[in-house]
């Protein structure tokens, strides 16, 4: 090939995007692994395929399809760049009926995707500022969601804090916010981002830790973003008593995904109408418009709100069984070792420890990959810290989303492996 422009001179997106990153070798190396066709994968984030939902979304795209006009809506037109004029409208009556919300549609804004709407957020809330101040995004606590890592555009402007580790019976344990970290911040923030259910951890922060997170960010002025991909009220993979909380101060991003519809790219956000016409001004420019089907899909089932049936009554209790399964299979592969498990509060993974291990988990990694199976280590979780900490080398990530016997025989592989290293 001959010289490219590439390798002459690099715009400064060029270089912070397209030069790879560690995540992308991973994401490929996982990839290349599985195109094998002989690995259990539990390195991924694909939600499960739950056939009773399944069915649900067959029902309704059949239903579609028998009424010509509503399938010609959710195919061949764009919708405005803020969304669905029925979904939005349906989602705040949904949201004011179940939990007094007190919002219209213009406090909801639909995205391609959450993680689209998230890079919005960042970049919107985030980095240097027309006055020239450098406005940081703090993750209050990590590990924090792998896919936040590298979505802001400026380098350097994600700040994050370890959490304080409360050590439960001899093999769990549970992750806090250290507010007393956050306290001693000195840097101007643009916003604070958490993750409830924690994507790495199935971690769920307390009612008291939101309540004083709220507190903080009015504190500084900014806003409380609340990644509800897991969450309530859908798709409710949460194992914990928690209701959705929402003010003028808190952006709230949630997502069709988990719910078992991630091709269908519905992200959604609920904020206050500034913050939605400025979401809705990048998607205009960055999407054009949103994609319909998603939420032509939905819209009837949040004006029935049987969208709330569906995630407590079989979303929630599928994943529940799976993750008490999960756990079982792991304390018997792992007994008499010194390891501890997250507490599984939701989402779809568990969060191993390995306490003192003699390698770090990223060659656990290389060792688990040989033996076929695939987990995620857990330094990517890590971004944003300001000095490194032994304990990100320590932990790995396990997704249980997949079928019993993958789940059952990748565990079983892991405890022999971990097992031969202490
Ligand atoms: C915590 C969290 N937020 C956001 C996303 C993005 O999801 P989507 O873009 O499918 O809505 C994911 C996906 O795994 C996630 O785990």
């Amino acid at each position: 090939m001959g010289e490219t422009q590439s390798n002459k001179w690099q715009s400064r997106f060029g270089q912070r995007y397209a030069n790879g990153s560690g995540i992308e070798e991973l994401m490929d190396d996982l990839g290349r692994a599985m195109a094998t066709g002989d690995k259990l994968m539990l390195g991924g984030g694909n939600p499960a395929s739950i056939p009773q939902v399944n069915e649900l979304w067959k029902q309704r795209l059949m239903t579609l399809a028998q009424d010509a006009d509503g399938l010609m809506r959710a195919l061949v037109f764009y919708d405005t760049p803020q969304g669905h004029g029925r979904f939005m409208e349906a989602l705040a009556e949904f949201l004011n009926r179940e939990f007094s919300f007190n919002i219209g549609p213009q406090n909801i804004a639909v995205t391609n995707g959450s993680q689209n709407a998230l890079f919005y957020l960042f970049n919107l809330l985030g980095g240097t500022s027309t006055e020239g101040v450098h406005r940081r995004i703090l993750f209050p606590l990590v590990p924090e969601y792998i896919g936040y890592a590298d979505q802001h555009l400026e380098p350097n402007t994600f700040l994050s804090k370890r959490p304080l580790i409360q050590e439960i019976d001899d093999h769990r344990f549970k992750y806090h916010i250290d507010f007393d970290a956050l306290d001693a911040i000195t840097d101007t923030l643009g916003a604070v981002c958490v993750s409830r259910p924690t994507n790495p951890t199935g971690n769920v922060l307390t009612d008291e830790e939101i309540s004083r997170l709220r507190r903080y960010c009015r504190a500084r002025e900014v806003p409380l973003i609340i990644d509800n991909a897991y969450g309530a009220p859908f798709p409710h993979i949460l194992f914990r008593d928690i209701s959705p909380v929402w003010d003028e101060n808190i952006i709230l991003s949630m997502s069709l995904s988990k719910l078992g519809l991630p091709s269908t790219r519905t992200g959604i956000i609920v904020a206050k109408q500034s913050i939605i016409e400025q979401v809705t001004s990048v998607n205009a420019i960055l999407s054009l418009s949103t994609g319909s089907i998603g939420q032509i899909i939905a819209y009837p089932m949040l004006q029935d709100s049987s969208l709330l049936h569906v995630s407590k009554e079989i979303v929630r209790p599928y994943y529940f069984q799976k993750s008490i399964q999960a756990q079982q299979w792991l304390d018997q592969s792992l007994a008499g070792l010194p390891y501890r498990l997250h507490v599984s509060e939701g989402a779809l993974f568990l969060w191993a420890w390995f306490r003192d291990l003699k390698i770090p988990t990223d060659e656990l990694y290389e060792r688990l990959k040989q033996k076929g199976v695939l987990v995620i280590p857990g330094k990517y979780f890590f971004y944003g810290q300001e000095s490194p900490w032994e304990h990100q080398n320590e932990c790995i990530r396990i997704t249980y989303s997949q079928d019993n016997k993958t789940v059952e025989q990748g565990i079983q592989i892991i405890g022999e492996v971990v097992r031969s290293l202490y």
